[in-house]
């Protein structure tokens, strides 16, 4: 990278630090800066432009519509903004806007078009790892913290979500999102470096979830 691109990427990385400071939601600086570092690790065993990926990265939660009266444009909109502030070149903002616009996930059963750049690929997929395993446990239960959800309630029975604003309103128990979207993401990886990270942690969600209920039906 040139030091052009190194003052861009320092500038965001304290503008994104200064915004998510105080988030309890799951969506903190560390959550962006674990995204951006594995990002970049995944980017090594591929043919991607690493500017666009660190880019990405950092900007992929900047304005989430979940938290702006479900407003869907936002996050690709205050990013292009302050690509454009910083004189990023339009054939780059278009390609980081196409980023933060197709990665979130969606519901169980809302059709995800794959992700058509290789560098949409990776930072999705560095997301996704980031909301599975140990890391993506503790978010779950942050997230659902913030949203008013219980733990688990055992009469209430996860679904599959087929539209977003369902999925968006669900205040399901925190358990049930385990179903409803942590357990389905290792097959939903784009990189072979991003299936075999997300392998171990997907079975420590399993085994995590198997001593669950096990203390929960007073079997230990
Ligand atoms: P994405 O990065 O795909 O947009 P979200 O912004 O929806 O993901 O979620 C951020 C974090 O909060 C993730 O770790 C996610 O699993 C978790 N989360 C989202 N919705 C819920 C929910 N209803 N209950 C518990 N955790 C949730
Ligand atoms: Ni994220």
């Amino acid at each position: 990278m040139n030091n052009f691109q190194l003052s861009v990427l320092n500038k965001i990385e304290e503008l994104v630090k200064n915004k998510f400071q105080n988030e309890s939601s799951g969506h903190d600086w560390w959550h962006i800066y674990r995204v951006w570092k594995i990002s970049t690790k995944i980017a090594e065993f591929e043919n991607a432009d690493i500017f666009i990926v660190q880019l990405s990265a950092l900007l992929h939660d900047i304005a989430d519509w979940k938290f702006h009266d479900g407003n869907q444009d936002i996050g690709y909109q205050t990013a292009e903004k302050i690509l454009k502030d910083l004189n990023i070149e339009e054939d780059i903002i278009e390609k980081v806007k196409y980023i933060v616009k197709n990665i979130s996930f969606k519901g169980a059963k809302v059709n995800h078009p794959k992700m058509e750049t290789i560098e949409g690929m990776i930072v999705q997929d560095a997301d996704r790892l980031d909301a599975i395993g140990a890391l993506g446990i503790a978010r779950a239960f942050a997230c659902g913290a913030h949203k008013n959800q219980v733990i688990y309630d055992p009469n209430i029975k996860p679904i599959l979500h087929d539209n977003i604003d369902a999925y968006f309103k669900s205040q399901n128990p925190t358990i049930n999102h385990f179903y409803e979207k942590l357990l389905l993401l290792k097959d939903m990886m784009n990189t072979q470096t991003g299936k075999k990270l997300a392998q171990e942690r997907h079975d420590f969600m399993q085994i995590y979830l198997n001593q669950f209920y096990k203390e929960w039906n007073q079997e230990v």
